[in-house]
């Protein structure tokens, strides 16, 4: 083996699925998801050809931001099990050869967690300075909260002590202070606990709020440590622990900022970073049918360290954030794919699922899944994009999108047997709901939406230079078409992705290549060939998606 395995890397390859334990598949019939089911499902996400579950969080809760708001770091949820059912599920899930990740939100606790609670009950506590506070009126912050819906302070008052907390996301989310050393070392006692039970890393909340030492006041906050010198410091904790574990952080930034959190070209923060710009873009391409935007964002991305990478999207469990948009691209964003009210969250984004955006159209969601994967970076899925689940507008605020997983067409899909009234959710009604979306008919049915993305991941965990390539826009004249190539050690992949209706042909120039290499379908039966300058001609359905292998003379690919 040489030293430079692409297993030292395995992110850069890893296809990775989000979930929710409590809407995954209850096992005992209480109305809420647990570990138990989640055990008896990872066949399924086995089969998918999923690398590494994201696993969101579990841990006890006060149950006022879908399980983010912790009043327990170390425990488990006892709607969902108990630790003994945590640690079976990893390890039935690395029997199948699925890495965990979990969600450390260490930005905030719950305003119920026992350090708060001592916090707050005397300014004398030990705990006081685990959280942010000040004693003179804030001013007006109103255009600084996150849930505009919900606060306008990022200041609240506690009467008990007559300070004011900070608060970035909801009241009832009071902000750790990671300036404080003591919080640093629970950090990493809670994250050593963890990787201890066999983890792979983590997926982290909110890191630009976590860095940040917003409250503290100036002259303090100049003599602290470099914030990114103690993201540094987890890195190489996680790395110190696990050997292979990674980071994969939330960092709603321009490009520009995420660089800062990749640690530069030193690359020694974060391991992975989502790519929100790519993913806004990609709307906006798709929106207008235009491939610059999309070609643009990918362009504008800043150089990364070898020893990171970008985690691709098209959807989350939280709104579909435009917030990077101007106001112009959002409103063609919404028009196109949320025009009504109902659909919109927070002025800045959509509460749907993909397949309801584009009226169930499978040959653009076909295309969409194939862009998502062809693009340089580690793709995301989030549960129930695999068989293409819809949202339920019925439910508040992002709750839409966090519906049961469906598993079969009986009552509640399958998730659950307990009386509907019961489910930590209700499922989706509709034509996206379990009798028309399901995981049980559509496994039977070779041209469903499972099927379909079962291959795309099958082929994509075949070509690694998807994850690891150089990556390139090939020029050609159709505007709605992204035509891209990436190149990898010997092996070359070329996309083309037509984001339109109509049907073309693309002419491509690759360079390098002559008329001894064929351009080899890998999503379907048939070759190209090229000539002797390396040029082909490439037909596209309307919505078509192709994807290429490059092959030589001296090629020894499996194609
Ligand atoms: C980011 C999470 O993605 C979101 O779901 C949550 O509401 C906020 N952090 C606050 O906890």
């Amino acid at each position: 083996m040489r030293i430079t395995d692409t297993s030292d890397t395995w992110w850069k390859n890893a296809v990775v699925y989000c979930l929710d334990v409590e809407t995954f598949m209850d096992w005992n019939d209480d109305g809420v998801g647990d570990f138990a089911g989640l055990a008896q499902r990872l066949d399924h996400l086995q089969e998918l050809g999923v690398t590494c579950l994201w696993l969101m969080p579990f841990y006890p809760t006060a149950e006022k931001d879908d399980g983010y708001d912790i009043t327990d770091f170390y425990g488990v949820d006892p709607r969902l099990g108990h630790h003994g059912d945590v640690v079976e599920a990893i390890r039935t899930a690395r029997d199948r050869g699925m890495r965990v990740i979990v969600d450390l939100v260490v930005n905030h606790t719950s305003d119920r967690h026992p350090w708060f609670r001592a916090a707050r009950s005397s300014k004398d506590s030990p705990y006081r300075d685990y959280y942010v506070w000040r004693s003179d009126p804030p001013p007006d912050t109103s255009a600084e909260v996150v849930f505009p819906d919900q606060e306008d302070s990022i200041w609240e008052l506690d009467e008990r002590t007559c300070e004011y907390y900070l608060h970035r996301f909801y009241k009832h989310q009071p902000d750790l202070n990671v300036s404080n050393p003591a919080v640093r070392d629970e950090i990493a006692k809670v994250m050593g606990f963890w990787l201890e039970l066999g983890l792979s890393g983590f997926r982290v909340d909110a890191v630009p709020f976590l860095l940040e030492t917003a409250g503290i006041p100036q002259a303090e906050a100049a003599r602290l440590p470099d914030p990114h010198a103690y993201l540094r410091d987890l890195r190489s904790f996680v790395g110190r622990r696990s050997g292979d574990g990674i980071l994969l952080g939330e960092v709603n930034l321009p490009h520009e900022g995420q660089a800062e959190f990749f640690g530069g070209l030193a690359g020694d923060e974060l391991t992975m970073q989502f790519d929100f710009i790519a993913m806004q873009k990609l709307y906006l391409s798709l929106a207008r049918q235009d491939a610059a935007p999309l070609a643009d964002a990918l362009a504008s991305r800043p150089p990364i360290s070898p020893d990171c990478q970008w985690a691709t999207f098209v959807r989350n469990h939280d709104e579909l954030t435009l917030d990077k948009l101007s106001d112009d691209e959002r409103d063609e964003v919404f028009t196109a794919f949320g025009p009504e009210e109902s659909m919109q969250v927070y002025g800045r984004g959509l509460r749907r699922r993909l397949p309801p955006m584009v009226d169930g159209d499978p040959r653009r969601l076909r295309m969409i899944y194939s862009l998502l994967f062809s693009l340089p970076g580690t793709p995301v899925l989030f549960y129930g994009e695999e068989i293409g689940m819809g949202e339920n507008l019925a439910l508040d605020g992002r709750s839409a999108v966090r519906t049961p997983m469906q598993w079969t067409s009986a009552r509640s899909g399958g998730f659950s047997r307990a009386a509907p009234s019961r489910l930590t959710a209700p499922v989706v009604e509709g034509p996206f709901s379990p009798e028309h979306v399901n995981v049980a008919v559509q496994r039977a049915d070779p041209e469903s939406m499972l099927a379909f993305m079962t291959r795309l991941v099958q082929r994509y965990r075949e070509c690694p230079e998807l994850g690891r390539a150089e990556f390139a826009v090939i020029d050609q004249p159709h505007r709605s078409v992204l035509a891209h190539r990436c190149t990898w050690g010997d092996g070359t992949l070329v996309a083309v992705h037509n984001l339109g209706p109509d049907a073309c042909t693309v002419p491509l120039t690759l360079d390098g290549c002559d008329d001894e290499h064929r351009l080899v379908d890998l999503l379907q039966v048939g070759s190209t060939p090229l000539d002797r300058k390396g040029t082909a001609s490439v037909a596209l359905d309307g919505y078509g998606y192709r994807w290429l292998r490059v092959v030589g003379p001296a090629s020894r690919r499996l194609v």
